[in-house]
């Protein structure tokens, strides 16, 4: 019995103490030294890092650091990977807080931080807080337009409690021109979202969100917006809202899942210079006209969509009267085409090419590619032959004797006489075909004179179901529908 009684004494004695050493753990701040706990480099950005502290076995769980160096001045402080759950005004390294530029608590346990608790650092320019569990509702005061004189980027990804965006919460941040909103899958979007106080953004990180739309009106708030990065987001088609931003140079719709690029799908987009649209899981075809409305193009990405084997011709408006756009760097490594037209694009300012790991035809379709000393530049993987048979595997550099070998002929001496040859065998294709042609006019007339008023049966043509060149459904519905069917019976 008393015995019992001292145990639950004791247990209630130690309880008592944790919650007070609890209570009072972000007030007292911790002493840290160059030497033993954090890394400081003083050469240009000065430096400290204090990543994974540890003071004998206990792990760094506050902000609020002090130097033994009292007049130390550095302009980027890293206190990444610690277990840091709170921001208190005033106790974020305030020895430092006038100095400081870029300020990095990437990976720690923060839940909350104070109202304008960063008012103190008036030269910050970049703030990092990505993984950790923030959420929105907690630091509706922390983006204040005090702190938004300075703040030129924001990372606020992986913090996976981020929903709904209060109304008018980055307004503060006036100069901002990148926020990264990475991973959090359960951000909600509306066209409120962005409101008037971001007008100087120029980038904005989406990617692995979870999105499946955008709402059309969420980049209206942003006329600066220049580069849009949405990989690893669920949609099947270009949204809509992106065709409404004025200036974007820059897409990245990477991993997404879409299925084909249609005609038009950027047709607004007339600034775009680099199109990143790598590993499209279903992607199978790219149009004609899919990229007729991007004068600027320079830079296009579609390596390591590997179910892509149809490039319409004209995709580019090389067929259609635009002016095809100047091409610089071009990759389809690793997709499925077996060939890549000479007349799709002006390839006169290109500078990179890439089309490794593709099951190339090498027929005298590919043989402008050989030719052309400026198109040999192949980054990556080496491009190779799948057909035909006698050059499989053959690296594209080497095979260019006996690509097309006929093309040869024609410079050559002996070209002349061959060419008679076809020039009579076409003058006797077309003398049976104007026999033939007399003939049906005959018999047509006899028809006419036969029974009158029925000259348009005459020459009646039933109506040809419509052709198409490959085996696929035409309804691109369809199409993309049993595609996905197929690549999920694959996984599963
Ligand atoms: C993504 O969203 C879909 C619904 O749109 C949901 O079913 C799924 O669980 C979400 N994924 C994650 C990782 O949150
Ligand atoms: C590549 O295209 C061929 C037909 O051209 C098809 O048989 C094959 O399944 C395709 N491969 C992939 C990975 O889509």
């Amino acid at each position: 019995m008393q015995f019992g009684s001292i145990v639950t004494l004791l247990a209630v004695f130690l309880i008592l103490a944790q919650t007070f050493e609890y209570d009072t753990e972000y007030d007292i701040g911790e002493l840290i030294t160059c030497e033993e706990d954090c890394k400081c480099d003083h050469t240009e950005p000065s430096t400290i890092t204090c990543d994974k502290v540890k003071f004998e076995e206990e792990d760094l769980t506050t902000a609020n650091l002090k130097l033994m160096d009292k007049s130390a001045i550095y302009k980027v402080v890293k206190l990444t990977n610690n277990r840091i759950k709170m921001l208190n005004k005033k106790q974020i390294v305030p020895q430092l807080a006038k100095n400081v530029e870029e300020l990095d608590f990437s990976d720690n346990l923060i839940r909350a931080i104070d109202d304008k608790a960063f008012d103190d650092f008036a030269k910050l320019k970049v703030l990092k807080l990505s993984d950790n569990h923030l959420d929105f509702e907690d630091m509706e005061n922390v983006f204040t337009s005090k702190l938004g004189k300075s703040l030129d980027r924001l990372y606020l990804d992986h913090n996976k409690q981020l929903n709904d965006v209060p109304k008018g919460f980055f307004d503060g941040l006036t100069n901002l021109k990148t926020l990264v909103l990475d991973g959090n899958v359960n951000l909600e979007l509306t066209d409120k979202t962005f409101g008037k106080g971001m007008k100087n953004l120029e980038e904005l990180s989406l990617d692995d969100c979870n999105i499946s739309d955008l709402p059309l009106g969420i980049f209206d708030g942003l006329p600066k917006l220049q580069r849009l990065s949405l990989r690893g987001n669920p949609f099947t088609k270009i949204p809509d809202a992106i065709n409404k931003i004025k200036n974007l140079k820059i897409l990245d719709l990477s991993e997404t899942s879409i299925t084909e690029m249609t005609e038009n799908s950027l047709s607004n987009d007339h600034s775009i210079q680099h199109l990143i649209m790598q590993n499209l899981e279903y992607l199978t075809m790219i149009d004609n006209c899919a990229f007729c409305g991007l004068q600027e193009l320079k830079v296009i990405d579609f390596s390591d969509c590997k179910h892509l084997f149809s490039i319409n011709d004209n995709a580019f408006g090389s067929k259609s009267k635009q002016t095809p756009p100047k091409l610089e760097e071009v990759h389809f490594d690793n997709c499925n085409l077996s060939t890549l037209h000479e007349d799709l694009a002006n390839w006169e300012d290109l500078k990179k090419l890439s089309i490794g790991g593709n099951p190339l035809n090498c027929d005298c379709n590919l043989k402008w590619l050989l030719d052309n000393p400026h198109l040999q530049t192949f980054n990556g993987v080496t491009p190779t032959c799948a057909q035909p048979e006698s050059l499989k595997d053959m690296p594209l550099n080497k095979v260019n004797d006996k690509v097309c070998p006929q093309a040869k002929i024609n410079t050559g001496i002996f070209s002349e006489p061959k060419k008679r040859k076809c020039l009579s065998f076409v003058a006797l294709v077309l003398a049976i075909t104007f026999v033939v042609l007399v003939l049906v006019a005959i018999f047509g007339f006899i028809q006419y004179t036969r029974r009158r008023g029925r000259l348009t049966n005459v020459f009646y043509r039933p109506e040809l179901p419509q052709m198409s060149y490959n085996k696929l459904p035409t309804n691109p519905d369809l199409m993309s529908k049993s595609y996905t069917y197929s690549i999920q019976q694959e996984k599963a």
